[in-house]
């Protein structure tokens, strides 16, 4: 399974340097490959170049952003990809962007028509994301998409990470994955309540 990575900050590092670790084979894209600051020996490139053979493209950059990236990719090589949308729907303040009646993974599937698009890894903060552990507790994935053979695929990249992962449902579902990733960044980063992720309790 080939991994394109768009966009070389804090989540595309994290996943990206833990795919590359379990053996997956990654490409980064980047806005400037040249001068993006990564590990020695990673090969970056532009967004579609790295986008082109991959099957899995993971795009893990700010949500305002999401427009330019797909115009840089390039439409056609989203086609029949698997598409996780690592997106928090967040403005510039960090306030919600969107509200209850669609999500930010909605929209960009309607935009690629023809991808399958996951919802996936925004409500996990980027320094667990290699791991899916914090203390030795397994945090749990959760994942959302319309897609069966996709959810497929992010299941086998969430569990070889470390994570459990959980099937949310449709790619409606994401309006409450995108819900509770706000949640997360409002108790850790504004309230500052002393908490590192999200693990459901199960029934015994
Ligand atoms: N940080 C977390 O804990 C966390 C957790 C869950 C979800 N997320 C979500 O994951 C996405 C990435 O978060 P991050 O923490 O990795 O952010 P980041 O450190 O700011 O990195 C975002 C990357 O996106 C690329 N990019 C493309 N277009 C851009 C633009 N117009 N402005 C700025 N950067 C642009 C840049 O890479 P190039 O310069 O190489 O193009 C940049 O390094 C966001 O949507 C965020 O909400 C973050």
């Amino acid at each position: 399974m080939k991994i394109a990575i768009i966009g070389t900050g804090n989540v595309g590092k994290a996943i990206g340097e833990a795919l590359r670790s379990k053996g997956y084979e990654v490409a980064y894209g980047s806005r400037n490959p040249q001068s993006a600051s990564m590990p020695q020996g990673v090969r970056v490139t532009s967004q579609a170049e790295a986008a082109k053979d991959s099957d899995v493209i993971i795009l893990a950059v700010p949500y305002l952003a999401l427009k330019e990236t797909i115009h840089a990719v390039g439409k056609d090589n989203f086609k029949d990809k698997v598409v996780i949308d690592a997106t928090n729907v967040m403005d510039k303040n960090m306030k919600w962007a969107l509200g209850f009646k669609t999500s930010g993974a909605e929209e960009l599937s309607k935009e690629l028509k023809h991808a399958k698009v996951v919802k996936a890894f925004n409500t996990v903060f980027s320094q667990h994301m290699g791991s899916g552990n914090v203390n030795g507790e397994q945090l749990d994935l959760l994942i959302a998409s319309d897609h069966d053979d996709a959810k497929t695929a992010v299941r086998e990249i969430g569990e070889k990470l470390g994570f459990n992962v959980v099937d949310a449902g449709p790619l409606e579902s994401a309006r409450l994955l995108e819900a509770l990733g706000m949640l997360n960044i409002h108790l850790g980063y504004v309230q500052k309540v002393p908490f590192e992720g999200i693990k459901l309790v199960r029934k015994a």
